[in-house]
């Protein structure tokens, strides 16, 4: 019995050091997660939801924890651990599903292993009032977007301008957590064949007609675990991002350029949808994740033209034979993956919007020109904000006279929600390229 209170207190004085360190630090939820924990394996699962759900919730719980503090902790490192596993505390005490007396000493006892054995006292006080005063903290909550939405303030405002109708949906969408969708590998086994393997696995998961590829898996599980994994029968990929290899209609002997690969899952996807491509020509920018874009194609047993570059700086990389088909999957602010990755509410700032936008504008207007006659660009992101979307596409229309949305301004592109049909969000422009002698746009 001690020893498993020990334990879990352990936990979360490991967790609130993590959330610290992506709070104070500005470091990411999978950078912090990829450092060895000094946990045993049984702990990890306990960690991830800790870490996830308080870094999911913070503006709420950031929100809370000033109003039932008397005085404001300070800036060291360590006041801001100790922040950080009050934090813990409250989130457990909301979500998860551990008696209030366990979540209460488990946490007070972790303030010893963060070096704050001395605020036991002030951990304890501040959960237990939690308790008292959470009707009243509920209903003044409806006095900030910030703490009820648990989002920035600036993010809730970009949203609310370009989706007015909708932007409760998508906040709420952001809040959720995500379902796991795999991509089969269909070079080398069926959907439903796949699926049967699963079920004998003791896995379930249903398939869903708008990427054919797909698999929803009930319950999430590690990859690894997933049969086939390591024999690259199957991927782990969000259904809205298997809709991009079906944009690009592609054909065999086609030559495809994909300038923004890394880390390859809709590399690897154009190549199972499409086995007798002639190339694919894969570009990133960050060698290190062209590395792992490598690996993962490697493992499925696909193989692309690798080149660690600035799509942008065509000159450096192109050898002049033109593209049939080009997908652009833009760096981005990734609004429409909040769900998956929580992190973004806190480390996106709105300062870097403009920069974000103008490198997307500079993708397009580059790669534009290495796409032949006839052939088809699509641009794709994991975002909601139009200014990177319908606006940025809006925009790229006027400037070149030969690119036309395929099928019309309205069929030629679609915003996914998040949450929507269970997928991610996401943007998907098609650009024809057409003859530009010619007249007025389809
Ligand atoms: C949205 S991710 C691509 C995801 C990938 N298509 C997939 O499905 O797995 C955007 C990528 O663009 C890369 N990138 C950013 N700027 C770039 C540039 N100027 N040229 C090439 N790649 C760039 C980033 O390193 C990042 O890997």
């Amino acid at each position: 019995m001690a020893e498993r209170s020990a334990a879990g207190a352990r936990v979360r004085a490991v967790a609130a050091k993590l959330n610290a360190a992506i709070v104070r630090d500005g470091r990411t939820l999978d950078s912090v997660l990829t450092e060895p924990a000094g946990l045993p394996e049984r702990d990890l699962p306990l960690l991830r939801a800790l870490l996830y759900g308080s870094i999911r919730w913070h503006h709420r719980l950031a929100w809370q924890l000033e109003r039932l503090l008397t005085r404001p902790l300070g800036r060291s490192r360590r006041d801001a651990e100790l922040a950080a596993l009050i934090r813990l505390g409250l989130f457990q005490l909301q979500w998860l599903r551990v008696p209030d007396h366990a979540a209460v000493s488990a946490t007070v006892d972790a303030a010893a292993a963060i070096g704050a054995g001395q605020r036991r006292g002030l951990v304890n006080a501040v959960l237990r009032r939690f308790r008292r005063e959470e009707r009243q903290l509920d209903a003044a909550m409806a006095d900030s977007p910030e703490a009820f939405r648990s989002h920035p303030r600036w993010l809730i405002d970009a949203i609310e301008k370009d989706w007015q109708g909708r932007a409760g949906e998508i906040l709420t969408a952001n809040n959720a957590q995500p379902p796991m969708w795999l991509r089969v590998n269909t070079c080398r086994v069926g959907v439903d064949e796949y699926a049967a393997t699963l079920t004998e696995s003791g896995h379930s998961a249903q398939r869903d007609d708008t990427a054919p590829a797909a698999l929803l898996l009930d319950e999430p599980v590690p990859a690894a675990s997933l049969p086939g994994y390591a024999d690259g029968l199957v991927s782990v990929q969000d259904a809205a991002a298997q809709l991009a290899a079906a944009y690009l209609d592609l054909r065999p002997g086609q030559r495809v350029l994909d300038a923004c690969a890394a880390p390859g899952g809709k590399t690897a996807h154009m190549l199972e949808s499409c086995p007798d491509l002639a190339e694919v020509v894969a570009l990133d920018r960050d060698p290190d994740r062209l590395a792992i874009a490598q690996d993962n194609l490697a493992r499925l047993g696909l193989s692309a033209t690798w080149l660690a570059c600035d799509a942008a700086d065509t000159e450096t990389w192109w050898d002049g034979r033109p593209f049939d088909r080009i997908l652009v999957d833009a760096p981005c602010s990734a609004i429409g993956v909040v769900r998956r990755h929580p992190d973004i509410k806190l480390l996106r700032r709105e300062s870097d919007l403009d920069a974000v936008a103008r490198l997307q504008a500079r993708l397009l207007e580059r790669t534009w020109p290495l796409l032949g006659s006839d052939g088809l660009l699509v641009y794709a992101t994991c975002t909601v904000l139009k200014r990177e979307n319908h606006a940025q596409i809006e925009r790229f229309l006027q400037a070149a006279p030969d690119a036309a949305l395929a099928g019309g301004r309205s069929r030629g592109q679609r915003q996914l929600f998040p949450g929507e049909a269970n997928m991610d969000g996401f943007y998907y422009a098609c650009l024809k390229k057409r003859d530009a002698r010619q007249g007025s746009r389809a």
